[in-house]
């Protein structure tokens, strides 16, 4: 069978370019075993456009870097084979809700930097002069597990993509800063109590702003449960005993 060439409608533009304007600009390239879209988009640079903007570094999933929108949907193009989409069309998009940088390429560490200042996401440690002579203390396992689980985000900003109330509303925390919030109040280590973290999510720029369409669900690709997640903040924080 004959390969299969590929049509990408990708969306150009340089808001440093001085009269540059947004517009879609189409590619060709010839489809090749187990590509994916990450590697298309090298192939093109390479090949046909070297001004092409879009970001990487592992490109196996974990440093969250090429999230894009594919085909409508947020995702990492490092993770999305070409073989996928039965059409030959394939469009990509920059991350919406993001500072763009150029073409597909969007400033998320900016904002993710942001947001951990916002709620706080550090260790506040019981202990207010540890000793660090101290033999490290054990952790139960199922709180470990519980604990590894959240900080599974690769912080790529496709559940805030997905994410209608952050594209309304800017100040919204979204699933990713709920995480983020979940993940310390998990931690027996650290010393805030519900209440503390009523004041960072309990409002509707937090857990009670969101309209639960799960957008962040269904788009994480890392497959966080954030149904389980928000469902499980919004009652210990009405309870008003310990989050999780
Ligand atoms: S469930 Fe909440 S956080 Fe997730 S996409 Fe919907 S509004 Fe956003
Ligand atoms: S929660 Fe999922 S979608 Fe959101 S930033 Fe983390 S890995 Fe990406
Ligand atoms: S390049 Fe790191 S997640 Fe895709």
């Amino acid at each position: 069978m004959s390969a299969r060439t590929l049509i990408f409608e990708i969306f150009r533009f340089d808001p440093q370019l001085p009269g540059d304007k947004p517009r879609t600009e189409r590619f060709e390239l010839e489809e090749t075993p187990g590509m994916t879209v990450f590697i298309a988009l090298n192939r093109l640079r390479e090949e046909q456009d070297r001004s092409l903007q879009f970001d990487f570094v592992c490109r196996a999933g974990i440093c969250g870097s090429c999230a894009m929108v594919i085909n409508g949907k947020p995702t990492l193009a490092c993770r999305t084979l070409t073989s996928t989409f039965s059409s030959p069309i394939i469009t990509l998009m920059p991350l919406p809700g993001f500072e763009l940088i150029g073409d597909l390429s969007v400033n998320t560490g900016k904002f993710m930097r942001a947001l951990s200042e916002r709620v706080g996401a550090w260790l506040h440690p019981t202990d207010a002069k540890p000793c660090i002579n101290a033999l490290e203390a054990p952790m139960d396992p199922a709180e470990a597990e519980a604990i590894y689980e959240a900080d599974r985000c690769v912080e790529c900003g496709c559940c805030v993509a997905g994410c209608a109330t952050a594209q309304m509303r800017e100040t919204f925390i979204a699933a990713v800063g709920f995480n983020k919030v979940a993940r310390f109040a998990l931690d027996s280590r650290d010393a805030r109590k519900p209440d503390d973290f009523y004041h960072i999510i309990g409002d509707e720029d937090g857990v009670f702003g969101c309209m639960t369409l799960l957008g962040c669900h269904d788009n994480c690709p890392k497959d966080l449960n954030h149904q389980a997640q928000i469902a499980y903040l919004r009652r210990q924080l009405l309870r008003g005993s310990r989050i999780l």
